[in-house]
């Protein structure tokens, strides 16, 4: 108390202006609640077979919880290679809803309660992916936050540790939302499958779903503006506390609004993003000059920028490798056919968005949903990266399927997409 006073005075007597935000004056000494002290390994919410009474440390009635995700191009917002914050919305188990529970705790001015209680991390993350579509992002949090947040039992008032700041709930709210986002790379989950965005490319539902469910783990619910994608919804239940729980996930219980299939997967404009991770080394030295003994460390921080979606570098020369289940079956023939014999060697043109493949037969294409190469067709292909490999891709799809697995002198025609029974993906090995 004597700090905030004699710091008050202190910004008082340097600003001309006095400084009324109301998140800065004793609650700049206060950090954000991150332990509720509730258990994270009970019953999930909505799993309870009897009532349970202490809703700080069970999310109820809301407890079918949404982390949603824009996929906005009309206009653009946030970067062009990554999906952007909706919200974290608590249905109830039948996937009803409240909304706006506690209007007294509608906050505004939450960028300054975000650095005051010392989340300034989540705020910067919240100023790149949560955005407004009219460009009012703090409007958008505070709705966010007053309609939905303000619903959540677990982050009642009375549930936080007794001394907590005002708004600490709030802060609680937006660390989670974030923290669970960044579990959640939706655009590179689909750019694995290759499937990136497009203003051409149509995709069936089905392919969609299978991408984000071999990154999620289970099905998440895509909606759709007409056969645009708009929107995505993963869904969890919740043991413990949102301020630290364990969010366990489930399969949506009903699909978005997207059509079956004809859907596009428009692009945005903007930059992308670069994700940069640090390397820190150290080295001693020991020097020996006469007598005395010199110890140095030092310390080099290495910065490396890698750009997700960036251009990747395509081989001239290469083998292409079948993949089924993490393990290569052969490859491809000259002819585009897959077996298990010598495979042949392929000349790649143009680049990883735009790519043209041939063989010693000629040119490859797909016709009739077939690839095949000498035949006269000349296609255009795409390659991404997943792991070390790079996958090539036909249409944003990775997938490639035959009747059967080949062995021998039996070779089988490699079908576009996972619709025949053995499915891989065809690797791209510089040769
Ligand atoms: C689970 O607990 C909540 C909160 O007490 C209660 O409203 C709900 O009826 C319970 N569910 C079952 C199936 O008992
Ligand atoms: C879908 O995107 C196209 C642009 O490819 C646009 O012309 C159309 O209006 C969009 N549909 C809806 C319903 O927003």
């Amino acid at each position: 108390m004597l700090a905030a006073t004699v710091l008050a005075g202190l910004i008082g007597s340097s600003l001309a202006t006095p400084f009324v935000s109301p998140w800065n004056s004793e609650e700049l000494f206060n950090r954000a609640v991150t332990s509720s002290g509730c258990s994270s390994t009970g019953t999930a919410s909505c799993t309870n077979s009897s009532s349970v009474s202490d809703l700080c440390c069970f999310q109820a009635p809301g407890g079918l919880l949404l982390q949603t995700q824009f996929w906005d191009t009309s206009p653009s917002t946030g970067p062009s290679n990554s999906w952007t914050i909706h919200g974290l919305w608590p249905d109830h188990c039948d996937g009803t809803f409240d909304s706006t529970c506690d209007a007294s705790r509608a906050y505004t001015g939450l960028s300054s309660l975000l650095s005051a209680q010392g989340a300034s991390d989540t705020l910067d993350f919240m100023n790149t992916y949560w955005k407004d579509i009219n460009g009012d992002d703090e409007s958008f949090w505070e709705h966010e936050w007053s309609k939905h947040g303000t619903c959540m039992s677990t982050l009642d008032v009375k549930c936080l540790p007794s001394g907590s700041p005002k708004g600490a709930e709030a802060v609680a709210f937006f660390n989670t939302v974030v923290r669970l986002f960044k579990q959640l790379p939706t655009y590179q989950w689909l750019a694995d499958a290759g499937i990136t965005p497009s203003s051409s490319t149509t995709h069936t539902l089905a392919s969609l779903i299978a991408a984000l469910k071999a990154g999620y783990g289970f099905t998440p619910a895509l909606d759709c503006d007409g056969s645009n994608v708009s929107q995505i919804s993963y869904y969890y239940n919740l043991k413990g506390s949102v301020i630290d729980g364990t969010f366990v996930p489930i399969n949506a219980p009903e699909a978005g609004s997207c059509p079956s299939s004809g859907i596009k997967y428009l692009t945005k404009t903007g930059s992308p993003v670069s994700t940069t991770t640090t390397k820190t080394s150290t080295s001693t030295t020991t020097k020996t000059t006469g007598t005395s003994t010199t110890k140095t460390t030092s310390t080099t921080t290495t910065k490396t920028t890698t750009t997700t979606g960036a251009p990747t570098a395509i081989p001239t020369k290469a083998t292409i490798h079948a993949i089924q289940s993490g393990s290569q079956v052969g490859g491809l023939l000259s002819l585009g056919t897959w077996s298990t014999q010598t495979l042949a060697s392929y000349t790649l043109s143009g680049s990883a968005s735009s790519l043209k493949l041939s063989s010693s037969k000629g040119t490859c294409g797909v016709s009739g949903g077939v690839f095949g190469c000498g035949n006269g067709d000349s296609s255009t292909f795409s390659a991404v990266t997943s792991g070390s490999l790079l996958l090539l891709a036909y249409e944003g799809e990775t997938s490639f399927s035959s009747d059967d697995v080949p062995s021998g002198s039996t070779v089988y025609a490699v079908n576009t997409g996972g619709d025949s029974d053995q499915v891989y993906t065809l690797s791209v090995v510089s040769a």
